[in-house]
């Protein structure tokens, strides 16, 4: 039988929401992953080191029993940020990085940022105490075409916020697009990106398979196949620019199956059996710990782990849910086969 063993993975970019959620997705994701980013756009946000303090202390006691996990805890970034908190964040050996979300970009990301050039100060500030910035990277205007957000938010702040803060580590969260392939690849050292499974397994058509697919829908949304491709490319080089984040993004099945669906794909279950279908398509296993397990450790200045994963190549369905009827979530293939397995 064909298995693969690699280093333990990360996972640079998850949302693990909080209360019943969290109790119900947290352990696939501690299973997969040693460490992972945890995204702070709960309602209300995680804006202060306090508040992310306490909600790293309700993720820890979601571990289940005999598993390792280390959440990596950031900030969500606000007009109202101050530099001192930007200080505290970066002295903090369990804050991260900060999160900007354009306001109005996605899920709660209503406190977001709504004067991108206003907040230079806070990204001079972050490349001083030399803390991280993870940008969601799409415009929010609606007369912008949806499938352009990510390319026109490139050219609009990104080019200038790279060259005016040369020593900002910054990574453009879940890339969608070749034009954002091309422009982390151009970049400085100090500008990554992470990639999605779903990004990587599939093209829009995916949100229109025989009617409309809810759970294919997260955002930025899937893109022409063209930029699949580009994305799968970047993914499988080696090059340590790009790493794993799922973007796993739990709604509950009611909230994802309605009349106004909400944006987010749940994937921590099936999280690296995905990737490793994605890797295989393309004949690049060989390349996937480089992705999975080291480019992002190395990315964040943070050591890589030590012990192994091991996938099997056992084809199993996944289940249509998880989680129990006050909190059902309905994963990405839901009851679709799936060829790896997790030992
Ligand atoms: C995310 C969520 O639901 O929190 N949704 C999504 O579609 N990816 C927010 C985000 O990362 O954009
Ligand atoms: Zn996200």
């Amino acid at each position: 039988m064909k298995t693969l063993t690699i280093t333990r993975p990360d996972d640079w970019h998850v949302h693990v929401r909080t209360g019943a959620i969290l109790k119900t997705v947290l352990p696939h994701t501690a299973k997969q992953f040693a460490r992972a980013i945890i995204m702070p756009n709960l309602k209300p946000p995680v804006t202060t080191v306090d508040q992310a303090l306490l909600y790293r202390d309700e993720i820890l006691e979601a571990v289940p029993t005999g598993l390792d996990f280390t959440p990596l805890m950031t900030l969500y970034l606000t007009a109202a940020t101050t530099e001192a908190e930007i200080k505290k964040a970066a002295k903090s050996e369990h804050i991260h990085a900060f999160k900007l979300y354009p306001a109005g970009a996605t899920t709660h990301s209503d406190s977001g940022v709504a004067d991108i050039k206003a907040a230079y100060p806070l990204f001079a500030a972050m490349e001083k105490h030399q803390i991280p910035l993870l940008i969601h990277g799409e415009v929010t205007d609606e007369q912008c075409d949806i499938f352009d957000r990510e390319r026109v938010f490139i050219d609009r702040y990104l080019v200038d916020i790279a060259k005016s803060f040369p020593a900002l580590r910054v990574v453009l969260e879940h890339v969608t697009t070749s034009e954002a392939v091309q422009f982390v690849k151009d970049a400085s050292s100090y500008v990554a990106a992470t990639i999605t499974p779903q990004h990587l397994l599939y093209n829009r058509n995916a949100l229109f398979g025989g009617g409309i697919r809810p759970h294919y829908y997260c955002l930025p949304v899937l893109k022409r196949e063209q930029h699949r491709l580009a994305l799968v490319k970047a993914a499988t080089s080696g090059n340590p620019k790009f790493f794993l984040g799922t973007d796993s993004a739990p709604h509950t099945t009611s909230m994802k199956e309605s009349s106004c669906g909400c944006a987010g794909c749940f994937s921590a279950p099936i999280a690296l059996e995905l990737y490793a279908e994605a890797f295989e398509s393309v004949n690049a296993l060989n390349k996937l710990e480089g992705f999975a397990s080291f480019h992002g450790a190395d990315f964040y200045r943070l050591p890589r782990n030590s012990g192994t994963i091991t996938l099997k190549k056992i084809s199993w369905d996944v289940p249509s849910s998880y989680g129990d009827n006050g909190a059902s979530i309905t994963p990405i293939k839901a009851n679709e086969v799936v060829s790896w397995q997790i030992q």
